[in-house]
């Protein structure tokens, strides 16, 4: 927990009391090493020629490992730098001594990194990896690259991204925790303990980050860094839960997001940074801005120029400055001109200094050649994380006429390029993967003894090979094409206005589905696609994810039975594009759509999502039965028995979900309040009993009021959003 003992709130108080303005003011400023020289053409063409293929990424790659970079020891030394983004144990070692051993207080930097989802271990994204539905698998894969990135100097994580989402336009779904509250608020609070919770060490725990603060997945359109504008009751009721219980878990950090909200930019927006996020929810640790965002307040029309929007953005709370420099050049000259108070300096750095202290920076500045080593051969604790992570976040889709799993006896043809790109398994934002340590599609099936023949074929980009789809359609007894995007086609400045496989690979898997053999499609996407044609004719369907250096040994687990598939869905599948943004939790509207013409419909497609949140399905089959619900003073009792009424073992997310049917604002038709895992034997029936706390079945007005309204509530239970047992009951708080 994010805590300071009497004595470290002292060391901070007595630094504090010491430092000049400038010294104040270069806490507040993160760099991270600008790129000098090196270069035929400028960076910013540089970026232009990976980005429209003029150059390889590799080639790119090798461009940037070997230019020179300015690490701005002579700032640093003058106590003008806070924080850096690296990530070499060695260079972060060297420019550390000079923080803590030539600069006037000895303040050390602090290294903070987008370690998402994993740092040398690469775990599922998080949209894959929320629909493991499992808290404490979030809490370990958090806990396990909180302890390999310390190893490597990087002390602050600037994860978990916990913005809900509910537009698969926006290529930032990837990377949280997908369309609902509840379930983004239960692996923000997860991802928090994980990151933060093991203080046994100064080597086990970092500062987490929570991002983007707040409603960046709200943005319009699905287009990223889009104005975003909704009621203030939305604001509390969907995109600010998940760090409220941030917060309350707490999160030493957070991090203001790039949109206007309502009219504001984040990054200046008193009413959500100081308000709520510092004053109501009782932020202790510091907030930082997002890359280069101060600068673009001028951008958005809501500062003059540079010192404008420096000002604004630490008076409204706004503590450090990522990438523009923008406080270390102004806030001097507007603190002497009065227009920023030394208060806001003092609140900001001690916030700052707080953390670090609370991290042990001040007494442990420096990685030991033994730290830096730990992990160089990766602990079979740990690629065996990463295997269970991957395992529980593949979800089943379709698989008419059980194709799956396959037969060891089945020759499989495997096709599509993804299937053997080692950097196409790992997701948007990982960082520090290692090639050694990736399982492709490719290699999990011949690591589980599968006759497996490989045909590239085609992939998310290019051209179709026709010889090697005749030769995979002639070969092989099943045929298992994987298809979806590249990691480049989701994460950040990545949103698409069509969400359909693209290029040629739905024209691929009809030219496979002609041999007349089964044909079971493995995705591999970062966001939700719209499957309309895919789920009409391919008759299995494995959602795979990016699902971290562990892929191709969890995939080939399921495949061929060695796993029954338990993930479900974190965000909704939509049969066409046009259906974003799509999500369960949605209002009733005085029209629900129906087959009717007057009701809330498209006249060219259906209105409700192909793939449900919630929705996976297993080897097994589940049944509910005997639902009931009993209510004591403090919350109701959900009782239900499940029964596995299929022929081997498998393991049900059971969820819980609730309506208010009437109340003074409307409310949504259904809100996930609870889930467990219940693993059952073939033939077992389980008792199972979901609890929801009464005072967890309000809502929020737009002046922030909580309320319980008595009532009638429906009371839901099933294995996704849309299957469910229902009652009815009548509830006075
Ligand atoms: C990026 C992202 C943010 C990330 C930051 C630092 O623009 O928006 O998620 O943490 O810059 O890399």
């Amino acid at each position: 927990m994010y805590r300071l003992t009497e004595e470290q709130k002292k060391r901070v108080s007595d630094l504090l009391s010491q430092m000049t303005l400038e010294e104040k003011i270069g806490q507040m400023n993160q760099i991270s090493p600008s790129i000098v020289g090196g270069f035929d053409v400028s960076f910013p063409e540089l970026i232009e020629m990976v980005g429209d293929g003029r150059i390889s990424h590799d080639e790119f790659a090798r461009i940037m490992n070997t230019v020179q970079r300015d690490y701005r020891e002579d700032d640093i030394r003058a106590g003008r730098v806070g924080s850096m983004m690296i990530q070499d144990p060695v260079k972060m070692n060297e420019l550390q001594k000079i923080a803590v051993e030539e600069s006037r207080l000895g303040i050390p930097l602090i290294s903070g990194l987008d370690v998402i989802h994993g740092f040398r271990s690469v775990y599922p994204i998080a949209i894959a990896e929320a629909g493991a539905f499992d808290t404490d698998l979030f809490e370990r894969t958090a806990h396990m690259a909180a302890k390999e990135s310390r190893t490597q100097g990087v002390a602050w994580h600037f994860a978990p991204m916990i913005d809900v989402a509910r537009d698969s336009r926006w290529g930032r779904v990837s990377e949280g925790p997908g369309e609902d509250p509840y379930l983004a608020s239960e692996f923000a609070r997860a991802k928090i303990h994980g990151l933060q919770g093991d203080m046994s060490s100064h080597e086990n725990y970092v500062a987490a980050c929570t991002k983007h603060y707040v409603a960046y997945g709200a943005c319009e359109s699905g287009r990223d860094y889009n104005t975003t504008s909704m009621a203030k009751s939305q604001l509390h009721n969907v995109y600010l839960p998940p760090f409220k219980a941030a917060m309350e878990a707490g999160a030493a950090t957070a991090m203001a997001s790039f949109n206007d909200l309502n009219g504001v930019p984040c990054t200046v927006n008193a009413y959500t940074l100081r308000k709520i996020l510092k004053e109501t929810y009782g932020l202790k640790g510091f907030v930082v801005s997002d890359a280069n965002a101060i600068r673009e307040c001028v951008t958005h029309g809501i500062a003059q120029d540079d010192m404008d929007a420096g000002i604004q953005a630490a008076k409204a709370g706004l503590d450090m400055d990522m990438g523009t420099e923008i406080y270390s050049t102004y806030l001097p000259q507007a603190v002497a001109e009065h227009k920023v108070s030394m208060e806001v300096i003092d609140e900001a750095v001690e916030r700052i200094l707080s953390v670090k202290m609370w991290l042990g920076l001040f007494d442990h500045p420096y990685i030991t050649e033994e730290t830096m080593h730990r992990y160089d051969e990766l602990p079979k604790a740990h690629t065996d994380l990463a295997l269970e992570a991957a395992r529980k976040s593949v979800v089943l889709l379709k698989n008419e006429g059980n194709i799956l799993p396959l037969k060891k006896s089945q020759k499989i043809s495997l096709v599509g390029t993804l299937a053997d790109m080692k950097e196409e398994i790992i997701g948007a934002w990982a960082m520090s993967w290692q090639q050694k340590d990736c399982v492709t599609i490719l290699d999990g099936l011949k690591n589980a003894g599968a006759d497996v023949s490989y045909y590239p074929c085609g992939g998310p980009e290019g051209d179709l090979n026709l010889d090697e789809i005749a030769a995979a359609g002639n070969d092989g007894d099943v045929i298992v094409a994987v298809v979806g995007e590249l990691v480049s086609m989701s994460g950040e400045a990545a949103s698409k206005a069509d969400i359909t496989l693209s290029g040629r690979q739905r024209e691929m898997l009809e030219r496979l589905l002609s041999y007349k053999k089964p044909v079971v499609a493995v995705l591999m996407n970062g966001r939700p696609l719209a499957l309309s044609w895919e789920s009409e004719n391919v008759p299995a369907i494995v959602e795979g994810w990016h699902l971290g250096i562990q892929m191709g040994n969890a995939i080939a687990d399921i495949l061929l039975g060695n796993y029954n598939p338990t993930g479900k869905l974190a965000a909704s599948f939509p049969y066409v594009t046009g259906q974003c943004p799509l999500y369960y939790n949605h209002p009733s509207t005085g029209r629900p759509g129906s087959g009717s013409k007057f009701t809330s419909r498209y006249l060219d497609a259906p209105f409700e999502a192909l793939y449900p949140f919630g929705y996976g399905l297993s080897y097994t089959a589940f049944e509910y039965s005997e639902m009931k619900v009993e209510e004591n003073e403090d919350a109701l009792e959900i009782h239900v028995k499940v029964a596995n009424t299929g022929s081997v073992s498998g393991t049900e997310t059971v969820q819980l979900y609730m309506q208010d049917v009437t109340a003074s604002i409307v409310r949504p038709v259904k809100e996930l309040k609870g889930f467990a895992k219940v693993a059952l034997a073939a033939g077992e029936t389980a008792d199972v009993v979901l609890t929801l706390p009464k005072n967890k079945m309000g809502f929020y007005d737009d002046d922030m009021n909580y309320c319980l309204e008595n009532g009638k509530f429906n009371i839901f239970v099933g294995g996704n959003s849309r299957e469910c047992l229902k009652t009815q009951v009548d509830v006075e708080f």
